[in-house]
């Protein structure tokens, strides 16, 4: 698929996305959060929902979870503008709920186009959440355990309907290192599996 194919097929997804009423989020919140960075990106990081922040700016990662995860990038050598960064709800929950299943499966197939579209190399899932709907997703046997035992793992996927190859890797949210020194560090060394993984 050339560059302005997918251009094209993201900037349909995300008009659905703004006109989507295929569940009650659309009611509460301020703006979609649809997911930003480049489209040929090698490597799409993916979070759960919008928090506070997004909601207001329509950008995800953008407050303090968001600050982390720039922290991580520049670790590595990456730069934000390189990769995708998407959410597998586009709306935030009220009072950052978890997603409940009736949101996650009217919310989730936008998510999955991405992926398809942009067809990054590695797929690097951010906390539980989304980790366990990407491996679950994938067909992974691993999918039910937790976070801290499959991160910084490589999973290597085929998805049953595009048939397109992808890389997991889960790591933990950056949300937990906020407060967690010791968490951040796991982090990155965690973000060199997926450096490598790129090399
Ligand atoms: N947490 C997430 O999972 N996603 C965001 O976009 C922001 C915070």
């Amino acid at each position: 698929m050339n560059e302005n194919q997918k251009d094209n097929l993201l900037l349909a997804i995300k008009e659905e996305v703004i006109k989507c009423q295929e569940c009650q989020l659309y009611k509460t919140r301020t703006l979609p959060v649809i997911g930003q960075g480049n489209h040929n990106a090698q490597v799409m990081f993916i979070g759960e929902a919008p928090g506070a922040k997004e909601d207001k700016t329509g950008v995800p990662f953008c407050g303090e979870a968001g600050q982390i995860l720039n922290l991580l990038l520049s670790s590595i050598d990456v730069k934000r503008e390189d990769v995708y960064i998407a959410n597998i709800l586009k709306d935030r929950p009220p009072a950052n709920r978890e997603p409940a299943p009736e949101e996650v499966k009217a919310c989730a197939p936008y998510l999955l186009r991405q992926i398809a579209i942009i067809e990054p190399q590695i797929i690097a899932t951010l906390g539980n959440y989304s980790t366990h709907f990407i491996l679950e997703y994938f067909g992974v046997p691993e999918s039910h355990l937790g976070i801290s035992q499959l991160r910084g793992k490589k999973f290597a996927v085929q998805d049953p309907l595009t048939k397109k190859h992808y890389t997991i890797i889960p790591l933990y949210h950056p949300a937990v290192a906020i407060y967690n020194r010791h968490r951040l560090d796991e982090l990155k060394n965690d973000f060199k599996i997926v450096k490598e993984q790129l090399n």
